[in-house]
């Protein structure tokens, strides 16, 4: 019989909470016990679901990691800014660890992580989901088989999503880069990590452009900062609090603004908190569209467009090769590959796999093959590591740079001699 993985959660918002905890029901031989979650709320409500022990449920990180090693594996789940001190700490217990994106909001804290990691042989998978759905393995399938030939071009679309934005991006917790990271950063990390592993080269180059346009005080119907009926245009505003939080659409985004939200709760929520504030009046700073190009060893090149003005929340691929192209679309679970002259095949994503939820099917295959690492028996397969990730988020700590300086091009390069060598 497997050895048994003890995990224990470290930050119980949406992630910790809602997302991986859930799987490691799926398997025998693993078991949350332990939490560390600063709102009594959110940690007893954890402690109940997963029948913690009272003395395995800890305030803070930091007084989880003053305990002896309790658990094999540790969830990060806290927020960007957080994440290297509690990964650090977490590495120096002995513990393997999955990490929350981004690694950290700094190129260095980033490089740290994975030295560490490697000097004290531990193991550490970053949540690059979008590795493990279907609908993006298909695609790197396509490729290493040859179908489109040599791929010489990539455009990747990241469609926000109107209402997620407002929700994340604007009011919510990814508002202001001085608070966490960049909209590269925070939200496109997959997208750069998605691009870089189908072409399959290393990054040399980006420049990019963006800017916040539309979230801005001169857009604000009113004076006041509260997204009230009273407010003119509460009934033609799309980004409306009250609508966004009943739109099915977004419904998901419930439970960020009240825990186990019904109708009274999150009504009083909305009239108190950060989501029931006026779009136009936040404290936000970051990109609501930004485009980056990118160009790869071997002359490769592709574009990444993020854009917050998207009826869907989804993301967009278009692959060029010197045989062919292929189309895919998440939220329509296509690919479709093109070979040059011959008919078009479409493949429904749904008709290879059967479980698409979380991330498109990729949370929970993550998971088993988080424990097969754990454990060793991956022979090194695991789609995802630190080791994996530390180029995708340079690309885009190049990519702010540049945006920053008005599209200057920036090398990789420049952005590692910076900083300590990995080792
Ligand atoms: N993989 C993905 O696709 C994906 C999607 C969304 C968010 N994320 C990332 O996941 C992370 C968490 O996001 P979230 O939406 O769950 O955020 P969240 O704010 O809802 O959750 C963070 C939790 O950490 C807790 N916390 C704060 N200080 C703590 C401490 N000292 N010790 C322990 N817990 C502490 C907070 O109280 C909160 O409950 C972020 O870094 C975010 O960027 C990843």
């Amino acid at each position: 019989m497997e050895k048994l993985i003890r995990v224990a959660v470290i930050g119980c918002g949406g992630r910790g909470m809602y997302s991986y905890a859930p799987y490691v029901k799926q398997f025998e031989n693993a078991e949350i016990t332990a939490v560390a979650e600063p709102i009594a709320e959110r940690r007893e409500f954890f402690a109940e679901t997963y029948h913690l022990k009272p003395e395995n449920c800890f305030e803070t990180a930091e007084e989880f990691f003053a305990q002896p090693k309790m658990a094999e594996v540790v969830f990060i789940c806290t927020q960007d800014r957080q994440h290297y001190a509690h990964t650090i700490a977490a590495l120096k217990k002995g513990y393997d660890i999955l990490l929350e994106k981004p690694v950290s909001n700094l190129p260095e804290n980033c490089i740290d992580i994975a030295n560490t990691a490697k000097r004290l042989g531990r193991k550490v998978m970053v949540c690059h989901v979008l590795r493990y759905t279907p609908f993006y393995q298909k695609i790197k399938e396509a490729i290493q088989n040859g179908e489109i030939g040599q791929v010489m071009s990539l455009h990747q679309f990241e469609d926000v999503g109107w209402g997620h934005y407002a929700h994340s991006f604007v009011r919510g917790l990814w508002r202001n880069s001085d608070e966490t990271s960049p909209m590269i950063l925070a939200k496109c990390c997959h997208d750069m990590d998605i691009i870089l592993w189908l072409i399959g080269s290393d990054c040399q180059k980006v420049s990019s452009f963006g800017t916040l346009s539309h979230f801005v005080p001169e857009n604000a119907p009113i004076e006041g900062d509260r997204c009230t009926k009273e407010c003119p245009k509460y009934d033609s505003c799309p980004y409306c609090a009250d609508k966004v939080y009943h739109n099915p659409k977004w419904a998901w985004a419930q439970q960020a603004v009240v825990l186990n939200p019904n109708e009274e709760k999150l009504q009083k929520a909305l009239s108190e908190n950060k989501y029931g504030r006026c779009v136009y009046r936040c404290d936000n700073n970051v990109v609501d569209h930004q485009i980056v190009n990118l160009q790869f060893e071997g002359g490769v090149t592709a574009s990444l467009t993020m854009c917050a003005f998207t009826n869907e929340m989804t993301r967009e691929i278009k692959i060029m090769g010197t045989r062919g192209e292929i189309i895919g679309n998440m939220e329509e679970n296509t690919v479709t590959i093109k070979r040059f002259g011959e008919e078009p095949e479409v493949i429904d994503i749904r008709t290879i796999a059967t479980d698409l939820s979380g991330h498109g099917g990729g949370e929970n295959k993550m998971v088993r093959d988080l424990f097969a690492m754990v454990r060793g028996t991956d022979n090194g397969a695991a789609l995802t590591s630190i080791d994996k990730s530390i180029q995708s988020h340079i690309m885009a700590f190049a990519s702010e740079r540049s945006r920053v300086e008005g599209g200057r091009v920036v090398e990789l390069e420049e952005i590692y001699k910076e900083h300590t060598q990995i080792i």
